[in-house]
């Protein structure tokens, strides 16, 4: 019998620790309530992929089109587990603008495993869609630490190191972001490799700013779980700092953060992997709407955000 699943995945943002985390060190991220959506049918005659906010479709015949090549890879995975009768189709459509450091890719692998494994009939726990969504990320970078992946599978905020996992973060308050989209894209590809080559380069100065970067997140997330936001701000900032110092900021970035910081913000950073893509403000309530107006003034896109608790879940299974 045929199956149709729906699943989705959050997107994230990263408080703090993003590239430190490549190299080892804690970082801290948010799931935030903005979703990729994938859909898995056994029903259709071969197989066929597609993401209609790209404008892209995969017909089952020769290479996929690289930005498909992650959802090929997870639908390859899982039919080595169970073949259907017919074939398999999949459509991923996502609220997260891509590359623009919201982990908008991590969330379509981790729904995209989800939903694939619920039309084969297996309901995969959340190690299994993580293991999956990383093998996936593993083709978008070369070296991705998992915090993506991670966050987006289990939802809430949690302190990931890579290859120790993560423990979530309970705050007593909910958290008030505002995002900045610069609107231009950033590639976290290429800026992994930048910071990994100034490590190289300099490893005596970087490496002591990789550990100022872990001993930051620790810092934080104990200001997280105090409820205190004004340490919690001064921190976003001096991350902000070193993230600069490693070179993945930009002029159109610091223009935002230094609006958001003047417009009332508690804290300001790029977040991500830079070079483009997002900025965030810590924001009380009553400062957020003037803290996007001063984004949206300096030409950035903003949003607000929330803590999305759940991760990746299963909207529906229907037989047919
Ligand atoms: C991207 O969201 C975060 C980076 O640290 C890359 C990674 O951790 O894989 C830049």
């Amino acid at each position: 019998m045929a199956k149709r699943a729906l699943a989705s995945a959050p997107g994230k943002v990263i408080l703090t620790g993003e590239h430190f985390v490549v190299h080892g060190e804690p970082a801290l991220a948010m799931a935030v309530n903005l979703r990729a959506y994938v859909e898995a049918w056994t029903g259709g005659e071969g197989f066929r992929i597609e993401a209609p906010d790209l404008g892209l479709t995969w017909r089952g015949v020769g290479e996929a089109p690289k930005p498909l090549a992650p959802l090929k890879l997870l639908m390859d995975r899982l039919l080595e587990e169970t073949a259907p009768q017919r074939g398999l189709w999949v459509k991923a459509t996502s609220s997260l603008p891509p590359s623009a450091g919201l982990g908008s890719s991590a969330a379509v692998a981790a729904a995209a495993a989800k939903s694939i494994g619920a039309a084969l009939s297996e309901d995969l726990p959340k190690d299994e869609v993580f293991e999956l969504a990383l093998e996936a990320e593993r083709l978008i970078h070369a070296n991705p630490s998992g915090v993506d992946p991670m966050v987006s599978t289990v939802g809430g905020v949690i302190a990931y190191r890579r290859g120790e996992g993560y423990v979530a973060v309970e705050a007593p308050i909910e958290l008030t972001i505002v995002v900045g989209f610069t609107r231009s894209r950033g590639p976290t590809g290429s800026m992994v490799k930048r910071v990994e080559e100034l490590a190289r380069r300099f490893p005596e100065v970087m490496i002591p700013l990789f550990h100022a970067g872990g001993h930051l997140t620790l810092e934080a997330a104990e200001a997280l779980r105090e409820g205190d936001l004004e340490r919690l701000g001064e921190l976003l900032n001096v991350n902000h700092g070193l993230l600069c110092a490693v070179g993945v900021s930009t002029r159109k970035l610091d223009e935002l953060i230094y609006a958001a910081r003047r417009a009332g913000a508690l804290g300001a950073k790029l977040t991500g992997a830079g070079g483009g893509g997002c900025m965030i403000a810590l924001c009380r309530e009553a400062e957020a709407d003037r803290v996007a107006e001063a984004i949206e003034r300096r030409g950035g896109r903003a949003l607000k955000v929330r803590m999305d608790r759940e991760g990746v879940r299963l909207e529906r299974v229907e037989e047919g």
